[in-house]
């Protein structure tokens, strides 16, 4: 096995994993990968900081293998119990007898997953400390981004905060560091963002504020590569990200049976670029909800357009609906439409959605349309876009 680690500073290594094939994370597209970062910290105690899926076992082991003997692990960090993270940690402990360090949630999510009970854990709380020889390592509680157990590791000699998902993306690349990709690695974590930690974003600037006690080097997340030369930047976007700006931006959502649809939203959308307004169009069953998500983080403006099928949403648009009501985007103008042949339902679902994440809802009697929208409708549906900006 031809597996690549490397040393991020004086005795402590990526020893991850990389997911090149995985194109579907719980539903979050993945079309570039992804990546199950797990470090390892040499010391008179040697620490292992999370894990990687439990199919990723042997890379994992082999990566560690090559540094010290997995039998001389002694302490496994577990910052985040979902299996991302935690997959391997039942077969490290069955190897190594190692003690787990984590919070009071992190051991009970831990025992819902495997069976624990003949583990040693040590539970830590936020400011806690552990000496593990030449270093001490602080833990920093940060629950709900991303499950209610999550916390970061700080190592304070060597000015590294091990993140777990926080400052994440979802790729997979022979680059590990954020100066060997250059700044597109922002679109990587702008799209992990809206997918992974737009739902609670809220809680965000009080994280931010704990990171930003703290000297940082090396910010080392659980997915994607490590921040070294852009750290002030990537702080400043999820304070930016957080904190709901948004620009004149509108996306438009829709899908079609025969096209009445679709040219409404194409109308829609002329009115709104008239106006200087920034427009993504996608029909929803040719692109991935993430995708559309990301764009949806900082747009003021969501349109969502169906038709009525058998009393119902196309389905494909009800689909993106659950995904958005999930991620829960807030602070946005909805504006529902869409075609129909005896009887409108569609709409009024799409508004349900709205009303459910607090959208201010703007509608107009030329958004729905029987059969297909003549001409003369077109042009209703291109002065609304041109009213709506
Ligand atoms: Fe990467 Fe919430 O796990």
């Amino acid at each position: 096995m031809i597996l690549m680690v490397l040393e991020i500073k004086n005795g402590i290594y990526w020893v991850g994993v990389i997911d090149w094939e995985i194109r579907d994370f719980h539903g979050y597209g993945t079309p570039y990968g992804s990546t199950y970062n797990s470090y390892l910290i040499k010391d008179k105690k040697n620490v292992l900081i999370d894990t990687a899926k439990d199919y990723m076992f042997n890379e994992l082991i082999y990566g560690i293998s090559k540094f010290i003997d997995p039998k001389d692990l002694d302490y496994i960090i577990v910052n985040h119990v979902e299996k991302d993270h935690s997959g391997c940690v039942d077969k490290l402990v069955e190897i190594s007898n190692a003690t787990i360090i984590t919070n009071e949630k992190g051991k009970e999510h831990l025992s819902l997953y495997y069976d624990t009970k003949d583990w040693d854990f040590i539970i830590v709380d936020t400011g806690d400390e552990i000496n593990i020889g030449d270093r001490t390592l602080k833990f920093i509680r940060t629950p709900m981004l991303h499950w209610p157990d999550n916390m970061l590791t700080y190592c304070k000699e060597e000015k590294i905060l091990f993140s777990n998902d926080a400052f994440g993306q979802h790729i997979a690349s022979s680059e590990r560091f954020d100066y060997e990709i250059g700044e597109g690695i922002f679109e990587h974590a702008k799209d992990y963002f809206a997918n992974i930690l737009m739902p609670y974003k809220m809680l965000i600037p009080d994280a931010i504020k704990a990171v930003k006690n703290l000297d940082i080097e090396l910010i080392c997340p659980s997915h994607g590569v490590i921040w070294k030369e852009y750290i002030n930047e990537i702080i400043e976007k999820y304070n930016e990200w957080a904190m709901n700006k948004t620009k004149n931006k509108a996306v438009i959502v829709y899908d079609t049976m025969y096209n009445s649809t679709k040219k409404m939203a194409h109308a829609i959308a002329e009115g709104l670029m008239e106006k200087g307004v920034e427009v993504k169009i996608y029909r929803v069953c040719e692109t991935s909800l993430s995708r559309i998500m990301t764009e949806i983080l900082d747009a003021k403006y969501v349109l969502v357009g169906s038709p009525t099928v058998n009393r119902n949403l196309y389905p494909e648009v009800g689909k993106f609906l659950a995904y958005m009501d999930c991620i829960r985007p807030l602070d946005k103008i909805g504006v529902a439409f869409g075609s129909y042949g005896w009887m409108e339902c569609a709409t009024e679902k799409i508004k349900e959605i709205f009303k459910n994440l607090g959208f201010k809802i703007v509608d107009d009697e030329c958004l729905t349309v029987r059969f297909a929208p003549k001409e003369e409708h077109l042009k209703k549906c291109y002065e609304f876009g041109k009213r709506l900006a």
